[in-house]
């Protein structure tokens, strides 16, 4: 394979989950954001992943170091000259991800792959702004990144079936089962995921379920490892919010619109995990309860 340098622009969640998955199989990773603080942030979670891993046995120190040795931070976009793949993760909102990718098909090789990260942007609309569209896919990553297998590539109508051979083989060379999804809102995984979510979101706003009921109905009952509403804390609540929208005003299918619940919680900015508050409250010890202020409000 000839793609060693893989640039990733946006460094937060996915970004830096994305790098942590390329510096240690075997790529060249530079890491491009415009927040030097949101860089620095994803080196360090990707330190406190390694250092858990050390722990585990199931790194040397040695690799973790050798790891970093094929990483660079930059808040310059102009590094993504070098490219021979970029993988866009940025924030979830179409004119972003536009200007940054009217912007890569300026800067960047016209041979290589432009690939997006997003959840549930058309792709379309974003190899609409490249010279050359046959070059753009999706290359949709589950959170958290390094320790979750599957890869979704995603075929716009004008990607080219060289572009989703190559998006295959790194993918696979990253360690991912990759199946592929023709552009259609969510793609594959999301479009069955979101509706579950917002359903739990639903159950618990009508007052039919708790919020800890309605995870353990799936955890046990389904045997999932984690219920809907952790899942989406964990993801981000705004994340989620902006994906469902997508899908709603794609499809303008009611059973995608956004429960009034979630759009308040963003709102109020109880954003999940990362906020320390969404379903659950996350205390310093790293144990979660059901956030009561949502109990108080139904
Ligand atoms: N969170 C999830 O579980 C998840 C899962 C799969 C895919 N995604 C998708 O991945 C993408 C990123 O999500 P995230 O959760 O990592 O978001 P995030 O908010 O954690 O990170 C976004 C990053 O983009 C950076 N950014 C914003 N504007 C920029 C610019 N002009 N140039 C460079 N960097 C810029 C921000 O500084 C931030 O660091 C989104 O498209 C999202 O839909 C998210």
């Amino acid at each position: 394979m000839n793609i060693k340098n893989l640039h990733i622009v946006g460094s937060g969640l996915m970004g830096g989950g994305i790098a942590q998955v390329g510096i240690t199989h075997g790529f060249e990773v530079t890491l491009i954001d415009i927040s030097e603080a949101a860089l620095n942030k994803a080196k360090a979670v990707m330190e406190k992943s390694f250092k858990k891993e050390i722990s585990r046995g199931k790194m040397t120190e040695e690799a973790a170091e050798e790891a970093f040795r094929h990483l660079t931070l930059t808040t310059d976009m102009n590094a993504a000259k070098d490219a021979d793949l970029v993988i866009e993760s940025v924030s979830e909102k179409m004119e972003l991800k536009k200007k940054i990718f009217s912007q890569l098909s300026e800067i960047c090789r016209e041979d290589i792959i432009l690939a997006t990260n997003t959840s549930a942007i058309s792709i379309t609309a974003l190899a609409s702004v490249v010279k050359n569209p046959s070059r753009v896919c999706g290359m949709h990553f589950v959170s958290p990144v390094p320790k979750m297998d599957l890869m979704e590539i995603v075929r716009c109508i004008a990607t080219s079936a060289e572009t989703i051979a190559l998006a295959r083989e790194v993918g696979t060379a990253m360690g991912k089962r990759c199946i592929i999804s023709k552009d259609s809102p969510a793609f594959i995984l999301n479009r069955m995921l979101d509706p579950m979510a917002n359903e739990a979101m639903l159950l618990v706003e009508l007052g039919i379920g708790s919020i800890e009921d309605v995870d353990a109905a799936m955890r046990i009952g389904l045997n999932h490892p984690m219920g809907p509403l952790e899942i989406m804390d964990a993801a981000g609540l705004d994340i989620f919010l902006d994906a469902m929208t997508a899908i709603h005003q794609e499809t303008n299918d009611p059973k995608y619109k956004p429960s009034l619940l979630v759009r308040n919680m963003v709102r109020i900015g109880w954003l999940g995990k990362k906020a320390g508050k969404g379903f659950y409250v996350y205390h310093a010890d790293g144990t979660k309860t059901p956030n009561p202020d949502i109990n108080n409000i139904i």
